[in-house]
């Protein structure tokens, strides 16, 4: 019976993860480890609460010493590393806390996991990393998805943090023989998903009248999975993965922004509906610098070896993640306060909406 420590347990993949986890696998052990940033919220993790194979640690995965007493004293043999600074146009604005998390946490992690469970004890184990698509940089209109063997060629501070974490569980399996796997995934969407990111932005903006801000001229390309997707293929890999290879996880659902948010626009005008078409709310504002064109992943090895599909369609997905957000206002209301209101201030005033 695996016993696990799930680190970024209170963000949105994470929180997802636990959900999907102790649903599937009941009798198994599911310790989170999460220094609640402003993107991690005890709130996620409200209904398992009570659970007691569950178990929550408030602290920083830069804490070696915290993170070997609690390997040792749960006995855990499974790390599912999720915690991260996530969001790209932060990573723009103030990059330091990306490499402390990323690259400097993600060390200590393989540190300590490294000591207790190859140095201390010699037992058997999984490292599981979860990673992105975006330290595979950007494509052309035409170029394929990326596979497993695309050259890194990561582009903002995020993505590069992210590739070098990569390569650290990389070298700590070719170096020490520790058992790892990784997983790169395309853009998750879905319930808890923090309102920062373009989905709920959108969706949370419509419900407030807000503008929906579009970068650039909104043709860019991401490969939306659902979340629930993302933790059956991270589960599949925990299971019956190779230890040392990596799997690209994703949907083949590549849509460009300007696309999505009409599609979204449409189905809130439908379930919500206002004065107003949401799609008046659209307003083009500067781009991102050094904006990714294209992300899409190349599922294929973890389709054949793994059996992974992703269930139901994206027509599916997108209604269930907008049915939540209409289903739990007090999640997302609860959020738009303090730091967050002052990012979002801060991000969107200085966008020129007539720069472009
Ligand atoms: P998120 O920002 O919603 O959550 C991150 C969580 O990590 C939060 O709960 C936060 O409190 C916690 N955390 C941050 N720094 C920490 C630290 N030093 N110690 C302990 N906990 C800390 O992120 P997410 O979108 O759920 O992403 C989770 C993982 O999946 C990340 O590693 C990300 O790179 C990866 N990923 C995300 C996507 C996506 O679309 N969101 C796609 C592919 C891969
Ligand atoms: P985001 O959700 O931040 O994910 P990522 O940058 O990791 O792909 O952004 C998804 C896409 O939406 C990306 O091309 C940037 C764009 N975007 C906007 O156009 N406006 C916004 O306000 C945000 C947050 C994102």
């Amino acid at each position: 019976m695996p016993r696990l420590l799930v680190t970024g347990g209170a963000g949105f993949i994470g929180s997802n993860f636990v959900h999907y986890w102790l649903r599937r696998h009941p009798d198994d052990r599911l310790v989170v480890l999460d220094a609640l940033t402003y993107a991690g919220n005890l709130a996620n993790l409200e209904p398992v609460k009570h659970n007691p194979q569950y178990r929550f640690v408030h602290g920083n995965i830069c804490d070696q010493a915290l993170v070997e007493k609690l390997l040792v004293e749960e006995q855990l043999d499974t790390l599912v590393h999720f915690a991260a600074e996530s969001h790209v146009d932060r990573s723009i604005t103030g990059p330091d806390a990306f490499i402390e998390t990323n690259i400097v946490g993600t060390h200590s992690l393989l540190k300590a996991a490294k000591n207790i469970w190859l140095d201390t004890r010699r037992q058997e184990h999984r490292f599981h990393h979860v990673s992105t698509d975006e330290v595979y940089g950007s494509l052309g209109p035409h170029d394929p998805a990326f596979t497993e063997e695309t050259p890194y060629a990561p582009n903002s501070p995020y993505a590069a943090s992210k590739a070098a974490s990569d390569h650290l569980v990389r070298a700590y399996h070719h170096t020490y023989g520790l058992q790892v796997t990784t997983s790169n995934c395309s853009n998750n969407y879905g319930p808890y998903h923090f309102p920062e990111k373009l989905i709920p932005l959108v969706i949370t903006n419509i419900l407030q009248g807000k503008p929906i801000p579009i970068y650039g001229d909104g043709l860019n390309i991401r490969d939306w999975l659902y979340v629930e997707d993302h933790c059956r293929g991270i589960e599949l890999v925990l299971q019956q993965g190779r230890v040392g290879e990596t799997y690209n996880i994703g949907g083949n659902n590549e849509w460009t922004n300007i696309d999505i948010v009409k599609l979204i626009c449409d189905i809130m005008d439908e379930l919500r509906p206002r004065s107003t078409r949401s799609a008046e709310l659209i307003t083009f504002i500067k781009d991102r610098p050094g904006h990714d064109r294209r992300y899409a992943i190349d599922a294929e090895k973890t389709m054949t070896e793994l059996g992974y599909q992703p269930l139901g369609s994206f027509e599916t997905g997108i209604r269930k993640t907008i049915t939540w957000y209409l289903e739990n206002e007090a999640w997302w209301k609860s959020i738009m306060e303090g730091s967050y209101l002052e990012w979002i201030e801060k991000q969107y005033s200085i966008s020129d909406p007539t720069a472009k």
